[in-house]
């Protein structure tokens, strides 16, 4: 397994956490610490702008995060966009591609989504009249690819969905929405905040219009986001945000747009968090995504076999469908008192609905807790986990086990 926790200044400080809540913010290593302070340090000048040296400077590493996201993706460079996270990239898409529906056309979203990648919809349909429809859920947590027949039809515009979800862990099958959606002439939107920490993801192949995540699920800051978008579909819309950079000509009565990426970055951007971004592909890279990805299979497995003996699980227990993510619960008790009782020792879950409040009552519950599991973490934070939730147990209902 690897060995990491030293590279996370959060964990050296904090040597009895017990992390575990990666899938609502992935800490960061000190290179990419380091990396954003070198750039206030030494050359913490604007982009884009300048004439002088320095300026040039922080363009060129600026840029340089766009190269490696790009690479990362297997995308175009123009084809990416910096935005402040998957929010708002999923909100600027839902703006731009406002143009392109009509009343009586419909949306189609999964039952799973996070309220990032429904709200924005819901809100688009209802300002055109439009319908949101949803990709239900199998009684495994998976997604009914029977029920995506039913819901893309020839008047569906949009499908937006979710790689993997937040909550229940499911890793959704992309290209299969993909090839339905395009026979429709659909766009397909990818929601990939909680799938990109485990790996590149080839844009290319499962030949979505657009998709986006967040850098500080991929161990990189807060505060910056990815949109990727096909070229030819970013050439064509038209921006919705608009101020200095992303423009070529401007009157006091017209403008015009700057060529791709920046018509669709107005204003200074988060230079400093793109910059440690790039680090942190950088660091990612450097330990090997295979090794991260076998990593992950093996905390995955290790839960698989130890949670069901103390919690049931609301996800997929196939590994082969699911994420590091874990959502339980125990009859009889609340979120809220079992991540209560787990913080007395250290461990740190989220709780409640996990920002995906029409799922959580679509499954019939009031919240679940999460365990979010990192590069970081070890089998033994899976065992911390296990004892944390005997005790919760032995409190709350009693139970010696
Ligand atoms: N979307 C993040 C989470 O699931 C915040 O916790």
């Amino acid at each position: 397994m690897l060995e990491l926790k030293k590279d996370f200044p959060v964990l050296t400080s904090n040597p009895n956490l017990v992390y575990l809540d990666s899938a609502a913010s992935a800490l960061r290593p000190q290179a990419v610490v380091d990396a954003m302070n070198d750039y206030y340090a030494r050359y913490g000048v604007n982009v884009n702008r300048g004439i002088y040296d320095l300026s040039d400077y922080a363009t060129i590493m600026y840029e340089k995060t766009r190269e490696k996201v790009a690479e990362f993706l297997q995308a175009e460079i123009e084809e990416i966009i910096f935005t402040s996270g998957t929010t708002d990239g999923l909100n600027t898409l839902s703006r731009i591609l406002e143009q392109k529906i009509n009343p009586g056309d419909n949306i189609v979203v999964t039952r799973m989504e996070h309220h990032a990648n429904l709200i924005p919809w819901q809100q688009l349909a209802k300002r055109k009249q439009a319908e949101l429809r949803f990709i239900e859920i199998t009684s495994n947590y998976e997604l009914d690819l029977e029920s995506t027949k039913k819901v893309i039809d020839e008047r569906t515009k949009i499908v937006s969905v979710t790689a993997a979800s937040n909550v229940l862990g499911t890793i959704t099958p992309i290209n299969e929405f993909t090839v339905l959606a395009h026979s429709v002439g659909a766009l397909v939107i990818v929601d990939a905040a909680q799938l990109i920490p485990h790996g590149p993801i080839n844009v290319k192949d499962i030949d979505c219009d657009f998709l986006v995540f967040s850098g500080h699920k991929l161990y990189g800051p807060t505060g910056v986001g990815v949109l990727y978008g096909k070229k030819k579909l970013l050439e064509e819309l038209e921006p919705v945000a608009f101020g200095g950079d992303m423009i070529s000509r401007v009157s006091y009565e017209s403008a015009s747009w700057a060529e791709l990426p920046h018509k669709f970055e107005p204003g200074t951007p988060p230079i400093a968090e793109v910059i440690g971004l790039g680090t942190a592909l950088d660091y990612l890279r450097q330990i090997g995504w295979n090794n991260i990805q076998a990593h992950e299979q093996e905390l995955v497995n290790y839960v698989l076999e130890k949670l069901p003996e103390v919690a049931t699980i609301i996800g997929p227990a196939n590994q082969v469908t699911r994420t590091a993510t874990f959502s339980f619960i125990i009859p009889n008790t609340h979120p809220h008192d079992i991540g209560d009782i787990l913080n007395r020792d250290q461990i740190a879950v989220r709780v409640g609905h996990h920002c995906a409040m029409p799922l959580i009552q679509h499954l019939g519950l009031v919240g679940t807790t999460r365990a979010a599991f990192g590069i970081y973490n070890s089998t033994d934070d899976v065992d911390a986990l296990i004892e944390g939730i005997k005790k919760v147990k032995k409190i709350l209902l009693n139970e010696y086990l």
